[in-house]
């Protein structure tokens, strides 16, 4: 196993103080899809191990300075995913014990036979690849995890938000009819010449603009939980969406403010790009919500990069910004709808809520990473057309 490039190839890195004896075990063992390097001292194994990493090390337990053990015990230290096979005198195999005891993957006695050392070496190395298995396992049920609980939240929210929007709507419709009323009296002859008339006229112009927020706001709303409603039965249309001219699109929209900004924006295409399977015009507005977010959070001389890219089987877009990130306290409120920074009357917090249901209904993923005053990078993943 080897971590870079060919799998195939164990790396062993063998430590004996005695030259000639290295030299005989590197020749046997080379050749056999198992590549060798030398040391002749623990310390030397540890300087080799920091320059080029390697799979497993073969190591002699009796050595001048540090022994085998405490290099072992070194090296577990430093590198725990690493496996160690100790050689031990044919008179003292309770070194080879000692030393299962504090980590080795197992020992053997000199003199050698080359074909159970190479069988141990290739057993050493499939526990290896085992654990990383494992490991790469973990993570992912973990990241499922976090995204199941975020989904449930959001939906949670959104069942909330959307209850909270028709009830709203009920008394802004009440203040507003009861407004435009009150305006229609004010109108009227006999009501011409009654003291701070003019007042009134501007307190109920205000509770006008106000309720017209109110409900732009209660409409985006609804509008966002509709979109990311998961009836079925709901037609959807699904067409093969190149997505470099979706992208283009996207740039050419918000420009202007990039521009305004002294924001430079990249297009970043690595070929072969995927074709994506997917609803264009919903994509194309997480592409203007992320692009815009970015140009906000980004000051003049800043660059935003829009990546188009395809994995193993999927397409994943990014959106790449040099801005003001995202601190820890509020980068798991993001996607919550309403959660905004902006100042009132700037952000309706939205933005992101609606992205992230419009992915989930494409069957895609999004999320983000983020480093304060370095800059955030938005990624969106979606099913290709097979
Ligand atoms: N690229 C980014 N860099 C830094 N912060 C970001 C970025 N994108 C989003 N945010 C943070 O996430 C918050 C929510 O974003 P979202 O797009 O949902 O709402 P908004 O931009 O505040 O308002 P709206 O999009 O509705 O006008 C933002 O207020 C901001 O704090
Ligand atoms: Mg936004």
């Amino acid at each position: 196993m080897s971590g870079d490039g060919d799998r195939n190839i164990i790396r062993v890195l063998l430590v004996d103080d005695e030259e000639d004896y290295r030299s005989v075990l590197h020749k046997r063992l080379s050749g056999r899809s198992i590549s060798v390097v030398e040391a002749a001292t623990g310390q030397a194994a540890l300087d080799q191990l920091s320059v080029a990493p390697v799979d497993v090390v073969v190591m002699d337990v009796k050595m001048p300075g540090m022994d085998g053990v405490q290099t072992l015990k070194c090296i577990k230290d430093r590198y725990p995913e690493l496996e160690v096979i100790l050689l031990t005198g044919h008179a003292n195999p309770q070194d080879g014990v000692e030393g299962i005891k504090m980590g080795a993957f197992d020992y053997l006695s000199k003199p050698i036979e080359i074909e159970q050392l190479v069988r141990k070496i290739r057993q050493a190395d499939e526990k290896i690849v085992r654990a990383r298995v494992e490991k790469e396992e973990a993570a992912f049920r973990e990241r499922i995890k976090q995204q199941m609980v975020i989904a449930e939240r959001l939906a949670a929210l959104g069942t909330m938000a959307t209850g909270v929007a028709h009830e709203i709507n009920n008394p802004l419709a009440i203040i507003q009819e009861s407004a435009g009323w009150l305006q229609q009296i004010l109108g009227k002859p006999e009501l011409r010449d009654i003291p701070r008339k003019a007042d009134f006229e501007k307190a109920l112009n205000r509770i006008g603009k106000a309720v017209h927020r109110a409900r732009n706001i209660t409409r985006q709303l609804l509008q966002a939980v509709h979109t990311q409603s998961t009836d079925l039965t709901e037609p959807v249309e699904m067409v093969a969406v190149d997505l470099q001219s979706l992208a283009r699109e996207s740039i050419s929209l918000v420009e202007q403010e990039a521009q305004q900004k002294q924001i430079a924006i990249r297009l970043d295409i690595v070929e072969p790009l995927p074709v994506v399977w997917s609803e264009p015009y919903p994509l194309l507005q997480v592409l203007i919500n992320l692009m815009t977010n970015a140009i906000h959070a980004t000051g003049a001389g800043g660059t935003i990069t829009l990546r188009l890219e395809g994995t193993d089987d999927r397409a994943r877009i990014t959106v790449l910004d040099t801005g003001c990130g995202i601190s820890e306290e509020h980068l798991p409120r993001i996607f919550e709808p309403f959660f905004t920074t902006k100042g009132v009357g700037q952000g309706t917090g939205m933005g992101l809520y609606v992205s992230w249901g419009i992915i989930q209904k494409l069957g895609g993923t999004i999320s983000v990473n983020s480093q304060v005053n370095q800059g955030s990078t938005f990624t969106i993943t979606l099913p290709v057309k097979e």
